[in-house]
């Protein structure tokens, strides 16, 4: 895969030569490259923000450094990249959006400093390539470069050969699969009592099917003390009897509008 990322501060990016992500750029699975967006400013002090029309606080990205440093990047290119925008007031970022992009030859990633790129940007590029405004959460941050290496990374250890164990994917919190719309359980390793502490006795029985139906206790507990929400978007219809003993157990109840869907 190609990920491009256009940036007032490409030294951000250091953290993509590291671990999971820089190994896969070291086996040529990802392919990323950095670039200033100030290269594609034609005045003596680079400027890519001015005031907002229509006043208000803070700055907005100018649309000609954006627009020439797209085109450059993009080039006569078919098919192109498709574009994605961090903002705040974007469509989250999902795990089923990072499994969308996983499967794309080629991302554009244009994080925004100030108070956003001007809107015309969006709206140029829009006709011409698909173009995601995302958000990774309801939070604000200073820039959009945070939000692309939370991208880059969610997106990047789901190409094939990046993992080492493919198994782990599949039991993702979030991932589709038999666990889908839960939380992982907690995980333990050796030593099985450390400071008095011990790895629940069924994790060292070797009975398998228990072991599963312990982790799917355990996972349907944890979603409804952390995200009920997530609990209540449950499919009702792929609950066992033990799925639903354990739900009663931990006191939760689908709602009246739940039970209607
Ligand atoms: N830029 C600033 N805050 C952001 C957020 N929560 N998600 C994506 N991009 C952002």
């Amino acid at each position: 895969m190609r990920v491009d990322i256009i940036s007032i501060f490409p030294e951000y990016f250091t953290p993509l030569d590291v671990s999971l992500i820089g190994k896969a750029r070291h086996r040529g699975i990802l392919d990323i490259r950095l670039h200033q967006l100030r290269d594609w400013t034609d005045d003596v002090h680079r400027t890519v923000d001015d005031t907002p029309y229509g006043g208000g606080p803070g700055m907005v990205m100018k649309p000609e450094p954006w627009g020439a440093a797209i085109d450059s990047v993009i080039g006569p290119a078919s098919p192109p990249p498709r574009l994605v925008v961090p903002t705040p007031s974007g469509r989250p970022f999902t795990q089923e959006l990072a499994l969308e992009y996983a499967k794309e030859p080629w991302l554009l990633f244009a994080p925004a400093r100030y108070e956003g790129i001007d809107a015309r940007v969006m709206a140029e590029y829009g006709s011409r390539l698909r173009v995601d405004e995302v958000s990774i959460g309801d939070y604000v941050l200073a820039g959009g470069e945070a939000a692309v290496l939370v991208i880059v990374e969610a997106v990047g250890r789901l190409l094939p050969g990046v993992l080492g164990n493919a198994g782990s994917v599949v039991d993702d919190s979030f991932a589709p699969g038999a666990m889908a719309g839960l939380l992982e359980g907690p995980v333990y390793t050796k030593p099985p009592v450390w400071r008095g502490h011990e790895v629940p006795p069924i994790l060292l029985s070797g009975n398998h099917g228990a072991i599963a139906r312990w982790r799917r206790d355990e996972a349907l507990r944890r979603t409804v003390a952390k995200r009920p929400e997530l609990a209540a978007r449950l499919d009702r219809e792929a609950l066992d009897k033990r799925d639903r003993e354990v739900l009663d157990d931990a006191s939760f109840r689908f709602t009246p509008e739940d039970m209607a869907d």
